[in-house]
């Protein structure tokens, strides 16, 4: 399995796959400062929430060993670790890794680094036990032996520390021949599904067909999908979920297909601070990533390009919110407290 990230200890690096770079080329970044972590971070050759908070986390020890090497003050040490935490702003586990390991800095680099690498393997094993409980629950919902699947954006062992959220669950129902075929949005404008979930099938020997994102509402209606599966960036406390900008139009096609919309994350991504979906803050990213294509303008000079890099899917689109702990049912037991238990 790829390794989006890996804290390497003989030289007290931090190394990510460019995921910039992928399909063509498997490049490695060696991540040293905050500089480098901070344009590693925006520029998404890390990506994904989970992923985002394993370095969040890990990036408070390279914050620190710099600082010792550079001899910073405290309170320069503290503008450096925040500029790691507000790098992007939607996905919860990014703040949420920092603050996990930033009240351990007064205790140097060994003890930020333990709790950092307990922080990476807690979500390879809560992405393991999610991807077993949404497996369960979208086979019995939907009483099919082999089913057809809807994915938005990337949400694999890139996307994570290790094995994947709703990718999980994918790989999970294609471990016990329980999968018929996927379909990949590709996810405009920057192409996580064709260019990075569709990478990971391949390695994965998934079956699967990439489909652009305006193909997906009619794949549902047409009776071709069985279920849509996606990740999530933030869930906020009433069960609304922030994630990649296509999430909302495809939960709103399952609605009106009858198909169930799944959302999986591990309970690191609910934010019990924010109280709705209106509390999300969604990252709008340059214009320019929407103007072109493959590194060349698609549109003419004057024209302006309006890039949010997610929305907000209401609760009551939502079938199921599957985490480590259990699969909660936004439509059918709408349970505020439900969320709670599961993230406290
Ligand atoms: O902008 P990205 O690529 O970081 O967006 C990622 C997503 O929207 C994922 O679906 C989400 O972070 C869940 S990853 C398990």
């Amino acid at each position: 399995m790829v390794r989006a990230l890996e804290w390497i200890d003989a030289t007290g690096t931090l190394q990510l796959i460019d995921q910039t770079r992928l399909p063509d080329r498997e490049l490695y970044l060696a991540v040293r400062s905050v500089d480098d972590l901070v344009t590693a971070i925006t520029s998404l050759a890390v990506r994904g929430a989970p992923a985002l908070g394993a370095v969040g986390a890990l990036g408070v020890a390279l914050a620190i060993a710099q600082g010792e090497a550079e001899a910073w003050s405290p309170e320069r040490l503290a503008a450096e670790v925040d500029r790691i935490r507000q790098a992007r702003p939607t996905a919860v586990n990014l703040a949420w890794g920092v603050n996990q390991t930033w009240p351990l800095a007064g205790q140097g680099v060994p003890a930020v680094l333990a709790r950092a690498k307990q922080i990476v393997a807690e979500d390879e094993a809560a992405n393991r036990a999610l991807s077993r409980l949404g497996a369960d629950w979208i086979l019995r919902q939907t009483g099919r032996e082999r089913v057809r699947v809807i994915t938005h954006c990337n949400t694999g062992a890139l996307a994570t520390t290790a094995w994947g959220t709703a990718y999980g669950i994918i790989h999970e129902l294609h471990d016990r021949g329980a999968l018929e075929l996927v379909y990949a949005d590709e996810t405009r404008p920057l192409l996580q599904g064709a260019r990075l979930t569709s990478w990971e099938l391949v390695r994965d020997g998934i079956p699967h067909v990439v489909q652009v994102d305006g193909a997906s509402a009619s794949t549902l209606l047409r009776g071709k999908a069985d279920v849509a599966i996606i990740g999530a960036d933030r869930i906020a406390a009433n069960g609304d979920t922030a994630n990649k900008v296509g999430s909302l139009a495809l939960a709103l096609a399952c609605q009106r297909a009858g198909v169930p919309f799944v959302v999986a994350a591990p309970s690191t991504t609910i934010d019990l601070l924010t109280a709705s979906g209106d509390g999300i803050e969604i990252e709008e990213r340059d214009g320019g990533e929407v103007l072109s294509f493959g590194g060349v303008r698609t549109t003419p000079e004057e024209a302006q390009g309006y890039n949010p890099a997610f929305d907000v899917t209401p609760c009551d689109l939502i079938s199921a919110i599957v985490t480590e702990y259990g699969v909660v049912e936004p439509q059918t037991t709408p349970d505020p407290g439900l969320l709670a238990r599961i993230a406290g």
